[in-house]
């Protein structure tokens, strides 16, 4: 193990701790903090090629492997005795958490791009592991502690400064659609079983939030549910390589909305660079909830707050968001509505 891969692996587990843990899951502060202080894990974790070393994705893989939300030193014990099966489970697997709640943050805006285009909406989401995101029309939304708006489940809560154009209504969709290196299969146990492993400990609201998003998911597909669209179509594939069909396949008399949340941080800079001249030259809608931001000249703007993102339509900033759904700031000062 090299000094270079230790030093980037503790300042790696210490980053997420202060900036995506903290406030979030006590219990990951605490995992996170005890492996960037502890020699025989960090030498471990140092040997994992370095986009697998990500806390979230190790950690995942030990608590679905039965580690348990325990103190540090249990998870510490259990990895160590269990460390082949454990690096195995992160060489095999991904952090495709897929969050439902994020939709409370995208529907303001998919309601206005519904009001500007009255047409229905072709949802085209790059990235979407098992599709969750791909069924706001699906779930019902509580803004502020208000009645709830829909009828569907999950209901979701978001909290919201700064003035948002909250809807009235849910926007009509007439088609679901993405591409994702990986897509998921919402309704295998085992695919269950890794989705809710990458929920933090503590988590509750989300875990719930996450199984009633794929109960919903599961009785669409069944045919149970009378959506016009129907299920989400998942496409295989790099989005850069595959967002052009995608789009063309979109019904004719709906608006295409290209969307994407918490994804271009797995892109380096001119892949980023690529997919935002792409989908700008396109006759689409975009909206981008991201870390990093990238603006109508294809530069890179990462979120300079802890622990938010940059919520953009067409390359315009409109607010920020927190990272699982729960917050929406809108810029209003700024950018108006
Ligand atoms: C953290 S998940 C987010 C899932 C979903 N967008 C959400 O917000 O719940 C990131 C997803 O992006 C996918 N992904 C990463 N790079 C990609 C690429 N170049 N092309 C297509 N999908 C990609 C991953 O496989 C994963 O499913």
């Amino acid at each position: 193990m090299s000094t270079q891969a230790t030093e980037f692996t503790v300042s790696l587990y210490l980053d997420y701790a202060r900036r995506w843990f903290h406030g979030h899951s006590p219990l990951y502060v605490q995992w996170a903090t005890g492996v960037a202080n502890d020699p025989d894990l960090l030498a471990l974790v140092a040997e994992l090629p370095e986009p697998k070393r990500q806390p979230n994705l190790v950690f995942a893989a030990a608590r679905y492997l039965g580690s348990g939300d325990g103190d540090f030193e249990d998870v510490r014990d259990f990895m160590l005795a269990r460390w082949p099966e454990v690096a195995g489970t992160v060489l095999s697997h991904r952090t495709q958490t897929n969050e439902a709640g994020r939709c409370a943050t995208l529907l303001p805006v998919l309601s206005m791009i519904a009001a500007q285009e009255r047409r229905p909406l072709a949802l085209i989401e790059v990235g979407p592991s098992a599709g969750l995101c791909l069924l706001p029309d699906l779930y019902s939304y509580s803004f502020d502690g208000a009645p709830p708006l829909g009828s569907g489940s999950p209901l979701l809560h978001c909290r919201t400064t700064g003035n948002p154009p909250l809807p009235t209504a849910l926007p009509d969709i007439a088609w679901r659609a993405g591409v994702d290196l990986n897509p998921l299969d919402g309704t295998d146990p085992e695919t269950v079983a890794w989705l809710r492993s990458l929920v933090w400990p503590g988590q509750t609201e989300r875990l719930k939030q996450l199984d009633e998003a794929l109960e919903t998911l599961s009785a669409l597909k069944s045919g149970a549910y009378g959506s016009t669209a129907g299920a989400p179509t998942l496409m295989t594939g790099d989005l850069n390589d595959r967002i052009r069909e995608l789009v063309e396949a979109a019904p004719e008399g709906s608006v295409p909305v290209v969307f994407h949340s918490a994804v271009l941080m797995y892109l380096d800079e001119a892949d980023r660079k690529r997919f935002a001249a792409t989908v700008s030259a396109m006759d689409c809608r975009w909206i981008s909830n991201e870390i990093f931001f990238v603006d109508t000249a294809g530069r890179s703007h990462e979120s300079a707050d802890q622990n938010s993102f940059t919520l953009a339509l067409d390359g315009v900033p409109l607010a920020r968001t927190g990272q699982h759904g729960a917050e929406l700031h809108w810029l209003e000062t700024i950018f108006g509505t």
